[in-house]
């Protein structure tokens, strides 16, 4: 029998495996060790382990032989397992594999443009040439696929084996449960569902290398917010407020559930900040004035930036392009990579 023919076959069995512990696969930890031949029909596969850990290699045993099977592997497979205590496993945490940072846009409040700002925020991500993932964690409300333009039906396997491929628009990749439902179904979703359903969003989406992979988060602060917060180790979120007190007391309520959970708080977004009449090209600020600077003092986080309250803004929601791609070198886009800069510097600061 020769080992060096049957090397390849195997390695693409292991590469399909994962490990019930480190949730990656036995290539992608580097497990594999060597082959050594014991009969004509037995092959030994050695491999390597950090720890004594018998029920995952009994797992692992069983998935290999079970893969092994379904590949018609001319041989038998004795599998060894060798451990090294010197070996590192990188723990993968709650981290999504090839997703670099992933962030959190949310508000106490409803209504304040969370959803909006989040769609343009990663439309101006990936207009700097970021690769971006969108997620729409709404389920009551879900508008994401609507600020895109976008509602074709995709289905939602979740056996952990069959990944969702998300929509793509415009080079973002998002999923919202507005993909999950007729548009007119009543929503039937509840908590452990819910979990479940964001879970699967997060975990069983081909998500593929990504920068930037944003959840934008239902108004509230209540335990679902606070749930899916927690899903995933968060790199930081980033809150939307209008500057008037009654939203900003809101917002103040999801800054203190940001910093109780231990998610770095990036800054604030003031949205609707002033209205910019399209007749006169004057400013007034219907909704008070300066408030989110406030609020940035008080809680010792950056302002972000401001985005004024526009009519084009509301329009492009309505017709599914985000204004920061419909006016690539306009004044909303340029205000939004200035608050990109700013974003990643923050990032930095809590690496
Ligand atoms: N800066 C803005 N100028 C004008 N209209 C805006 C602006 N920001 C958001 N809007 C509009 O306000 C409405 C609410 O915005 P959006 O859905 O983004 O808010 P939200 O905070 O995500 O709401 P929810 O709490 O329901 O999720 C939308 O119609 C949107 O087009
Ligand atoms: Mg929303």
């Amino acid at each position: 029998m020769n080992l060096s023919e049957l090397e390849p076959a195997i390695m693409q069995i292991l590469s399909d495996v994962e490990h019930p512990k480190y949730k990656q696969s036995v290539t992608d930890l580097g497990m594999f060790q060597r082959l050594e031949e014991r009969d004509a029909e037995k092959v030994a596969l050695f491999l390597k382990t950090p720890d004594e850990d018998r029920k995952s290699q009994i797992e692992l045993e069983t998935s290999i032989r079970t893969k092994a099977t379904a590949a018609n592997l001319p041989v038998r497979l004795v599998i060894k397992f060798e451990v090294d205590p010197e070996m590192q496993i990188e723990d993968a945490g709650n981290r999504i594999k090839g997703v670099k940072n992933i962030l959190a846009v949310g508000s106490g409040k409803g209504g304040v443009g969370k959803s909006t700002v989040a769609a343009n925020l990663a439309a101006a991500l990936s207009l700097k040439g970021y690769k971006v993932g969108l997620i729409d964690g709404d389920i009551y409300g879900p508008s994401i696929g609507k600020l895109f333009g976008v509602s074709g039906r995709l289905q939602l396997k979740g056996d952990g084996k069959n990944n969702i491929d998300p929509h793509e628009v415009k080079g973002i990749k998002i999923i919202s449960f507005s993909f999950l439902l007729n548009p007119d179904q009543a929503v039937v979703w509840r908590g452990p569902m819910l979990g479940k359903a964001i879970e699967q969003f997060l975990f069983q989406v081909n998500w593929g290398p990504l920068d930037y992979l944003i959840l934008d988060l239902p108004p509230g602060t209540g335990d679902v917010q606070l749930s899916l917060a927690q899903l995933i180790d968060l790199d930081g979120a980033i809150i939307v407020t209008t500057p008037q007190n009654v939203a900003l007391q809101d917002a103040s309520r999801a800054a203190h559930m940001f910093f109780e959970v231990k998610i770095p708080v990036l800054g604030v977004i003031e949205n609707m900040s002033g209205f910019l009449c399209p007749h006169c090209g004057k400013t007034s600020h219907i909704f008070s004035k300066n408030g989110a600077q406030a609020f940035a003092a008080k809680f010792h986080i950056p302002q972000l930036g401001q985005i004024p309250l526009q009519e084009s803004i509301m329009e492009s929601g309505e017709i599914g392009l985000p204004i920061v791609l419909k006016e690539k070198d306009g004044p909303i886009a340029e205000t939004y990579f200035a608050i990109i800069e700013q974003m990643n510097k923050e990032i930095e600061k809590f690496r």
